[in-house]
């Protein structure tokens, strides 16, 4: 090789900024968490780019100039994590980010970027993932902006992106910049900007040793307290593996699954009992573990198992909040619970025995944001496998194993016997979730439509035993900054507390789907020991006859349970 020739190919062209023209793409609205959708629509030429550019245009309006900021970006490392991450580096430089702190590999849960956003004081933060959906080339793929407080974007700034989405033009990104290599730990810069790889673990291990009692954990797992952590081939692997099999002494094994892959290994990684299957056979038996836990894609979701015995995600929070004082983090007490509207009311129990107060928001962790920064609430959850606490601004799959983790250690008990004798103290909330996926849209939209209609009607009304004392559209009024969010829910409100709620999800990518949720309350003296499906059978027929599910969504049966 002539001197001239390596002299030509070995000193790049500086990389400068380039504006590419586009057209809008439609519907780039975010729902409940984030705007996702099929990878192959992520695919098209421009649609990630166009998404990204509408929120670079209006952060500097809606929040402040981006130059000299900070950016955390990074994902669940499903298919297309690596590529989006290289595109958002390159428009983040273009757009005059001062710098971006990447996950090593592209990679940060969604509760991990929360707490390096917190920690580093960032501007804000873009997270890669569609949390519990199927990954792959035929998967889900999804993208969400956090602000400064760690937790996702309000409203206010999710439909701004929307509404500079619906008349983008152009795009700003690098010409002639190569791709980062996010596989090595270290700063390096970009056009101006400084990209810095991180650690993906070690800022939130170090935030979980300030609020758990690692000593004791340590001595439960060295006393042979056996568990089983799935992490369902997804993100909250690495994390699951530093602390517990790293930090805590659990033998190795303890986490399965614990590789995160861009298809997750063909899990549909949704820690639920409808599809945390391998884990429920796993925790049946006398030889099974003690504790059995699981996460989902991003590692924000938890499922709680005995042995032998599942834990719903509203008990859960019931039960944390009940014992909250055992733990070194919330020694001091809560300052109030918070719950999403279709979450059981188990919480709300606890709250007033503690004689705080509990909140009731609509479905979607951003709600939780300005309780949490306002101080008036500590513990979060909602019936979706979510719980989480004011370290960080979103819900948070391993704390919330941690934590129970640390009350097994603390008492020496199990978590069949915890769960019995707080449902001996506050009673029980039996509780169901039933899914109607993939209905048509305008069929679900419809059959919403029908129930509102009915509304003014249905107070007073009795179905065999039942008597509906209230029916309503949930509607919250942000008790710290007065916003008004419409719409939330049909909820038919029984005499003696049971509950039927009605909601479409906002996070499917496919049709619609219909999410109808069961509660029923059995006092502290009550049965406890009722199969959940036969202790709400009336409410379900009840749901069936009011909403006329059957005949609106053309469908037979629910196609999830959980
Ligand atoms: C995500 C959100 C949660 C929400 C859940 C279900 O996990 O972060 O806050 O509860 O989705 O939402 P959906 O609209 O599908 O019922
Ligand atoms: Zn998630």
């Amino acid at each position: 090789m002539s001197p001239n020739a390596s002299m030509t190919s070995t000193a790049p062209n500086a990389p400068t900024v380039q504006i590419v023209s586009t057209r809008p793409f439609d519907g780039q609205r975010p729902g409940t968490s984030g705007l996702r959708k099929k990878v192959t629509v992520f695919q098209q030429p421009h649609y990630l780019e166009n998404f990204v550019q509408a929120l670079f245009d209006i952060l500097p309006e809606q929040v402040g100039p981006l130059a000299g900021q900070t950016l955390v970006v990074g994902g669940d490392g499903r298919f297309h994590n690596r590529v989006a991450v290289q595109t958002i580096l390159k428009m983040a430089a273009a757009n005059g980010v001062g710098r971006v702190m990447v996950g090593r590999g592209g990679l940060l849960s969604t509760p991990a970027a929360s707490a390096v956003i917190r920690k580093h004081g960032a501007y804000g933060g873009i997270i890669l993932s569609a949390s519990h959906n199927p990954g792959g080339p035929d998967g889900d793929f999804g993208i969400k902006y956090n602000i400064a407080n760690g937790g996702p974007a309000p409203e206010k700034i999710t439909e701004a992106i929307y509404a500079r989405t619906r008349d983008i033009a152009g795009y700003r990104t690098l010409e002639g910049a190569a791709d980062l290599d996010l596989d090595r730990l270290g700063t390096t810069a970009l056009a101006g900007m400084t990209v810095e790889v991180i650690d993906p673990v070690a800022d939130y291990a170090e935030l979980m040793e300030k609020l758990f009692d690692f000593d004791a954990m340590r001595a439960w797992f060295a006393r042979g307290g056996r568990m089983r952590m799935d992490s369902m081939g997804a993100i909250s692997g690495p994390y699951a593996r530093a602390v517990l099999e790293g930090l805590l002494g659990a033998p190795a094994g303890t986490v399965v699954n614990g590789e995160p892959l861009e298809d997750f290994g063909g899990h549909h990684p949704d820690p639920n009992p409808a599809h945390a299957t391998e884990l429920i056979a796993a925790m049946s038996g006398a030889g099974a573990p003690d504790f059995g836990a699981a996460s989902d894609g991003d590692a924000d979701r938890n499922m709680i198992l005995g042995r032998d015995f599942v834990v719903t995600p509203s008990d859960s929070l019931a039960l944390l909040a009940a014992h909250a004082t055992k733990v070194p983090g919330y020694r001091d007490g809560l300052a109030g619970i918070a719950r999403s509207m279709p979450t059981s009311q188990a919480a709300d129990v606890v709250a007033q025995a503690l004689g705080i107060p509990a909140w009731e928001t609509p479905t979607g962790w951003k709600f939780f944001g300005n309780l949490l920064d306002a101080g008036r609430a500590t513990l979060c959850g909602e019936e979706s496998y979510g719980t989480g606490s004011n370290h960080v601004r979103e819900k948070d799959g391993l704390w919330a194993i941690l934590f129970w983790l640390n009350l097994l250690a603390a008492t020496g008990e199990s978590v069949e016997s915890l769960v019995r004798a707080h449902w001996k103290r506050f009673g029980r909330h039996y509780y169901s979730r039933h899914d109607w996926e993939g209905i048509p849209t305008e069929r679900a939209d419809a059959l919403m439509a029908a129930l509102r209609e009915q509304l003014p009607t249905l107070a007073g009304r009795r179905f065999g035993a039942l008597e509906i004392a209230q029916a309503d559209d949930f509607s919250y009024t942000d008790p710290v900054d007065g916003s008004v969010s419409s719409r939330q829910g049909v909820r038919l409100i029984l005499a003696g507390g049971s509950r039927v709620v009605f909601r479409l999800s906002g996070t499917g990518t496919e049709g619609a789907t219909l999410r109808v949720y069961l509660e029923r309350f059995e006092p502290a003296d009550g049965d406890h020991d009722r199969p959940t499906q036969d202790a709400l059978a009336d409410l379900i027929a009840l749901a069936d006859t009011v909403a006329r599910i059957r005949e609106l969504s053309g469908q037979t049966a629910p196609t999830v349970i959980t």
